[in-house]
């Protein structure tokens, strides 16, 4: 059984996505072990602890760096024994050291088409802001394994989702989150931890 830490920042939506599919069997070698939020104020504790999965507030404020902050949960992580590290809405970028300690061990699930609408400034709406500017007529969410690259990981799975011409932030975010965030992220989690992904260059091969 693969002991899994969610990292989260805010709402939860997709904490919840993953405690809903493990509560219907659909991550049979996965255990929600921890889950730990840069913040002390976000509802995703609540929903944690409502699953009662133990929690950890690392709080960017008591750190001067991002780097610090990144040495400080890498030793929590490793503490509690976490075999994968699953970024759902966490809002900082974390440094070298995490991705050194759990190489092709980190997933992130990213709001757009990865490599579109990605990198440094594009996080929350701002990503669906950027890609209704854009004009794009699909956009969508990625699940990929972190890299040292912000958003430049090996990409697990992906989900396209139509644009509408009446689309604000708002509404592209909520249907991107129901089609796509919460149906991908935990299929992406439960093929870790069934030990179906392999990871050759860029590329995620995915065994029957
Ligand atoms: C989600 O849409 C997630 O994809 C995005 O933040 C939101 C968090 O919502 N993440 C990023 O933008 C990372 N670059 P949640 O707290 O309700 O899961």
């Amino acid at each position: 059984m693969k002991r899994i830490a969610v990292l989260v920042s805010g709402g939860g939506t997709n904490l919840q996505a993953l405690i809903d599919a493990k509560q219907r069997g659909e991550i049979p070698n996965g255990k929600l072990a921890l889950v730990v939020s840069s913040s002390p104020r976000a509802y995703a504790l609540q929903r944690a602890a409502n699953a009662g999965i133990p929690t950890k507030v690392i709080d960017r404020k008591e750190f001067s760096s991002n780097q610090e902050m990144t040495v400080a949960l890498t030793q929590l992580l490793k503490e509690k024994e976490i075999d994968l590290v699953v970024l759902a809405g966490f809002m900082y970028i974390l440094t070298s050291e995490l991705v050194s300690a759990y190489p092709n061990a980190i997933i992130n699930v990213h709001p757009a088409l990865i490599p579109s609408f990605c990198g440094d400034g594009f996080y929350g709406l701002h990503v669906h802001e950027k890609a209704l500017a854009y004009g794009v007529k699909v956009s969508g969410a990625t699940v990929h394994f972190v890299s040292e690259e912000c958003d430049g990981g090996p990409i697990i799975l992906q989900k396209a989702v139509s644009v509408r011409s009446d689309d604000t932030p708002e509404t592209l975010q909520k249907r991107i989150m129901e089609q796509a965030e919460w149906k991908i992220l935990p299929q992406a989690v439960c093929l870790f931890c069934d030990d179906k992904l392999s990871v050759e260059g860029r590329v995620v091969h995915i065994s029957e």
